[in-house]
């Protein structure tokens, strides 16, 4: 065997290969385990036929590995060249684990706590509303019988527009524009934004939504109020959680209750976010006032009712155990994917 001449063909043969596949065919004719030379240096036998013939392999594998090298350069300039990409493909994420399924968004927590509560509420065969965030002072005061010398009345509590018009406290006023409109029974939620003029704190900040729940009816009791309040609150925290009620006051419900749910980031230990209580209030929450029932044209002594308020960002942040609300309003991505 001419192993020379064998050596110049091969070496022809791989430099001009011209694709992965006919290198792979070009190196398994000549140097794979059938070809003639591994073949031959199978059957060795003197010492210089295996130091030619190792020298030919050796030869053959370095002009392999260039052409290897050759044909990927020419494959990837190719691919820089020609390939285009298509920018409306759906994306793909990449985490620790490899490819991920595309995110597909998600609904702000907020928005997560609203549809848990239009959901408790709906069960329960309240309707759902949305009023306006421009209110009057009639209805977001004089018609919940605010007194005159209440502080929330003052511009240093709220956002006035002019004398007689403000952004919504609270969505108390809800419970007017329902009363003035139908007859009852009524049994209603109104969910949106109300305004304040605070300054931002852990639990503070000057927008925020509320869920505002009103059952007017024959015979409602505060035992009806609490059970009701229950029924939302083991939807919104779980069984886990521990829930009690205050004595309070507000304008509209007499008696006025707070209803306090364990604070969650402590377990009750106290921290922060409860400011070192243990408890968290959710709100307010009472029968409705007869002075109310009489702003509206309904006679006290025909009619019961209870009333209920909660903020939305204050029922996420104890459902997640969210230490502040300031994230709820900032759309930072890495925060919002976490729900
Ligand atoms: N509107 C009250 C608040 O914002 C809560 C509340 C609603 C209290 C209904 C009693 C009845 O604090």
């Amino acid at each position: 065997m001419d192993w020379t001449g064998y050596g110049t063909e091969a070496e022809r043969a791989l430099e001009t290969a011209a694709t992965p596949e006919q290198l792979e065919e070009v190196s398994v004719r000549y140097l794979g385990r059938k070809s003639p030379l591994k073949l031959a240096l199978r059957e060795v036998r003197s010492r210089e036929q295996g130091m030619e013939l190792n020298a030919v392999r050796e030869r053959l594998e370095a002009a392999r590995d260039a052409a290897g090298a050759r044909i990927s350069a020419a494959e990837l300039d190719r691919a820089l060249t020609q390939d285009r990409v298509d920018v409306t493909l759906p994306s793909e994420l990449l985490d620790g684990d490899g490819i991920v399924a595309p995110w597909r968004g998600a609904y702000h927590p907020t928005t997560q706590i609203r549809r848990i509560v239009e959901d408790a509420f709906l069960g329960l065969g309240y309707e759902i509303r949305d009023d306006r965030e421009v209110e009057t002072v009639e209805y977001n005061f004089d018609k919940l019988a605010f007194p005159e010398w209440h502080p929330t009345r003052s511009p240093r509590d709220t956002f006035f527009l002019d004398e007689r018009t403000v952004l919504r406290t609270e969505t108390s006023p809800s419970q007017i524009h329902i009363m003035e409109e139908k007859q009852p029974p009524i049994y209603m939620v109104s969910i949106g934004r109300v305004y304040r003029r605070d300054a931002i704190t852990p639990t503070r900040f000057p927008i925020f939504h509320q869920f505002e729940g009103l059952a007017v009816d024959k015979g409602l009791a505060l035992s009806d109020l609490k059970g009701t309040l229950l029924h939302v609150m083991r939807a919104l925290f779980g069984d886990d959680r521990r829930v009690r009620f205050r004595t309070h006051y507000f304008p509209f419900t007499e008696p006025s209750i707070e209803p306090d749910v364990s604070c969650g980031v402590c377990g009750g230990q106290g921290c922060p976010t409860c400011k070192w209580t243990g408890w968290i209030e959710l709100g307010g929450a009472g029968m409705v006032d007869p002075r109310v029932f009489a702003n509206v044209g309904l006679d006290p002594d025909e009619w019961s009712g209870f009333a209920f308020g909660c903020g939305l960002e204050r029922a996420a942040q104890l459902r997640y155990d969210i230490p502040t609300i300031r994230p709820f309003w900032e759309n930072d991505l890495r925060f919002l994917r976490q729900f």
